[in-house]
């Protein structure tokens, strides 16, 4: 059975203003994922790049690798994969060859969480997200995101656990299709995640998350997971 290591960041602290995120970012990322964290506003692109940078730090501890000397190799269903791909389903090359690792992360809340499977065979899928409940309140949500199915179940759910339930169940959907690979492409209302082989929901005990925020991983095969949950990362 396939093991699932995971990690989750808390919110990064700064240490001034934003120099210590953009010294380990210099000094760590590759050019296509500084260029993206540079295009992005000053509060996004710190949220960005302290992602990467945990990412590639918990990479290169699972690997026994330099974590600088991993070049990134994103995989896009549109774009395609290779060094120069910085968006998508991440991935890593060292000296020129993939690396044995399926890798996924989600950011909300503040806060990030990593998802790893080592020793991953080629083809191997790994789909990991979290979810803040308050983000689910507004109106619509239910006709975007819930098939007919889940929202006639979400009905029993009393009004105070509702965005609790809603969290858990976009969770599992981004999961999901982080998983498959195809991300928002596919409506997440047409993808019913009440049971899916691979698919389950992830506890703070496991993720080292705070408890409000939903979780949830997704692999191509069997899985349970093993967390290093709550340790910082750069
Ligand atoms: C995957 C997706 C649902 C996540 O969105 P989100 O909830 O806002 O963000 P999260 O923080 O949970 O996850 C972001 C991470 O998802 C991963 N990710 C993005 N697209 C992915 C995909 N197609 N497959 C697997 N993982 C993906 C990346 O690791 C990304 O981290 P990054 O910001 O460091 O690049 C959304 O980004 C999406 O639908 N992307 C695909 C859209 C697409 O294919 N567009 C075409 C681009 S050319």
């Amino acid at each position: 059975m396939a093991q699932c290591e995971v990690r989750a960041i808390p919110p990064f602290l700064l240490s001034g203003k934003d120099g210590g995120v953009w010294r380990d970012a210099e000094r760590l990322l590759d050019g296509v994922e500084l260029a993206r964290g540079k295009a992005m506003s000053p509060a996004s692109g710190r949220m960005f790049l302290a992602g990467r940078v945990a990412q590639r730090v918990f990479a290169g501890e699972l690997l026994s690798l330099p974590a600088a000397d991993l070049t990134v190799a994103y995989s896009c269903l549109q774009c395609g994969t290779g060094p120069g791909t910085g968006h998508g389903r991440p991935g890593y090359s060292y000296r020129g060859a993939p690396v044995p690792l399926a890798l996924s992360l989600s950011r909300a809340g503040g806060w990030t969480l990593l998802a790893a499977v080592v020793g991953a065979s080629p083809g191997t899928r790994l789909g990991a997200d979290i979810e803040d409940p308050s983000r689910t309140g507004f109106d619509g949500f239910d006709g975007l995101a819930l098939t007919p199915a889940e929202r006639r179940n979400l009905r029993n759910v009393t009004v105070e656990l509702l965005p609790a339930a809603r969290a858990r169940l976009w969770a599992r959907k981004e999961a999901w299709l982080k998983m498959t690979g195809d991300g928002l492409r596919i409506a997440p209302s047409t993808v019913d995640v009440s049971a899916r082989p691979g698919l389950r929901d992830l506890g703070p005990a496991e993720t080292g998350l705070p408890a409000h925020l939903a979780a949830a991983v997704a692999l191509s095969g069997p899985v349970h997971a093993s967390g290093s949950g709550g340790s910082g990362s750069s």
